[in-house]
């Protein structure tokens, strides 16, 4: 027997008749009626802080909100997820990257297997390659140290390292320099490799499958440009390898002691947890990333032990789903108020949008609601000068969630203050607007009533960065969980991988393909007339 679509469930039902009240709701009037409205929809965990009250929601809100989850049995899932059931359906997978960030007395067991060992292996290994390379007892080709580290990898094997590394670059100051190669377009690797010295430099070739089209093109232009100083030999030196595949990583050249493996239970959006995050294990060392993995731990046990109606990532995810399913709202904004944090909205865009982006449901019907919404954002203060126009005075809501830490990482405080009173100012424009005064022209009115979280962390530190990447990594779970979608495949993608082979074939003198539309036939000509 099949299970009903969300749509027809009653708890479905009580929200949207809900919603067509709470549409009429205006944000600044339930502050005015409910002094306490900041404490009753605020709440800390893991170190985080997340202030829910500048959102249209009242008590009997949450209460319908969480009814729905629990009607989607969320609570059943997360456990299943947690215990390693095979919950990746299309990929008969289990998903258990948090097992990644559990303490090492973990236990579990996965058909025969101890898996926690191998965590705890690969871990081990991490910590002496980190600490070799750190110490510059890893030597290169003519005896040097390596100063310059660079990551060749894509999507969840370039989006985790590159994110986290940025996000704490003040704790990488004594570590190499490191870089980060994702795109196939070759004026990236040409100006990577342009700063480099062979030498010094170690290579990371991150992939989970490891035929990923772009990663392989750079490994191999990599691999070329060190042979044209070294000899094959050395390149043992020079390239260790990230993946789940050991033959491909061999069939390479990589030596496959100096691979670093990780598992098909380790989604690759999933995998900064794991040795995917060796790059960031190499930045901090070893005992900052120990601490990044801990955060993580913490916003896992709290996500699994706090009742939905007091459980961070559920109200992320409860939130967001509210104003998606009941008020039309197709993007969400991340405004980091932070500037190391400036990558954060597009690892959160991988995370959330190749999650959620489906249509199908876990039983393989259409889907009979919207899922996913466009996930974008940069840093504050910036987008306050380019796009905040648009949240204030255009037409769409769109929801914002507002991210800062209360001190920074260095001593100029008075900016530090600046940037926060920003924050906290557009937080509060965006829900209060402003009361039209007489003579005002209507160009200067604020309608207000935009909905928006606060994030805070007292800093952004290794625990700090964890929590707050596993606040959202459940957060997009939860929300898999209420649209009965499965968040853990991404077969969107492989269309265009198949097409773009096709045309490269073509691209390369190979017949003109018949079954092109006209716009496509005359773009791949135009091409082919340019490169001839
Ligand atoms: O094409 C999408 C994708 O499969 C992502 O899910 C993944 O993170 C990325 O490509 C890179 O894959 P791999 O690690 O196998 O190179």
């Amino acid at each position: 027997m099949t299970s009903p679509q969300i749509s027809q469930l009653p708890e479905f039902t009580a929200l949207k008749q809900h919603a067509e009240q709470a549409r009429l709701w205006q944000l600044s009037q339930l502050f005015e009626k409910e002094p306490a409205r900041c404490a009753q929809f605020s709440l800390e965990a893991a170190g985080l802080y997340a202030d829910f009250s500048k959102n249209h929601l009242q008590r009997d809100t949450l209460t319908l909100l969480t009814a729905y989850a629990r009607a989607r049995k969320l609570e059943a899932q997360r456990d299943a997820m947690f215990r390693g059931d095979r919950i990746n359906l299309t990929e008969n997978r289990a998903v258990l990257h948090t097992l990644l960030r559990a303490p090492k007395e973990t236990r579990l067991i996965c058909e025969g297997q101890e898996l926690m060992v191998l965590v705890q292996a690969v871990l081990d290994r991490i910590e002496l390659f980190t600490a070799r390379v750190r110490s510059g007892d890893w030597k290169g080709y003519t005896g040097k140290a390596i100063t310059d580290v660079v990551n060749i990898g894509i999507g969840g094997s370039d989006l985790g390292p590159a994110m986290t590394c940025t996000a704490l670059r003040p704790y990488g100051l004594q570590g190499p320099r490191m870089h980060f190669l994702s795109n196939v377009d070759g004026h990236a690797v040409q100006a990577t490799l342009r700063e480099l010295d062979a030498q010094t430099t170690l290579f990371i070739i991150a992939s989970k499958s490891f035929t990923t089209q772009e990663t392989m093109m750079n490994a191999k232009v990599a691999r070329d440009w060190f042979l044209r100083h070294a000899t094959t030999p050395d390149i043992a030196k020079h390239f260790v390898a990230v993946s789940t595949q050991a033959e491909a990583v061999a069939a390479f050249g990589i030596d496959t002691e100096n691979m670093f493996p990780f598992w098909d239970w380790v989604g690759g959006r999933y995998s900064i947890w794991s040795a995917i995050g060796l790059p960031l294990a190499i930045a901090i060392g070893m005992e900052n990333f120990r601490s990044f993995l801990a955060g993580a731990y913490a916003m896992d046990r709290h996500f699994q032990e706090a009742p939905l109606e007091n459980n961070m990532p559920v109200l992320l995810a409860l939130t967001g789903f509210w104003y998606r399913e009941f008020f039309g709202t197709a993007s969400h904004l991340i405004a980091p108020y932070h500037q190391d944090l400036q990558m954060f909205p597009a690892y959160l865009q991988q995370l959330e949008m190749e999650s959620n982006g489906k249509q199908i449901t876990k039983e393989g019907q259409h889907v009979s609601t919207a899922t996913a919404p466009v996930i974008w954002g940069s840093v504050g203060t910036n987008g306050q000068h380019a796009y905040f126009q648009l949240l204030h005075q255009g037409t769409d809501r769109i929801p914002v969630d507002f991210i800062a830490a209360l001190k920074p990482a260095h001593e100029l405080i008075q900016q530090h203050k600046v940037l926060l009173a920003n924050c906290f100012a557009q937080a509060e424009a965006l829900m209060q607007g402003k009361v039209a005064e007489d003579g005002d022209p209507s160009y200067r009115r604020f309608s207000g009533n935009h909905p928006s979280t606060m994030l805070l962390m007292d800093e952004l530190t290794p625990t700090s960065l964890g929590a707050l990447i596993a606040l959202y990594e459940h957060k997009t779970f939860v929300q898999g969980v209420l649209w009965d979608i499965n968040s853990f495949d991404q077969w969107g993608v492989e269309l265009g991988k198949v097409l773009a082979n096709k045309i490269l074939a073509e691209l390369n003198g190979a017949a003109a393909n018949h079954s092109h539309d006209s716009s496509t036939a005359n773009l791949i000509a135009r091409a082919s007339a340019a490169l001839k």
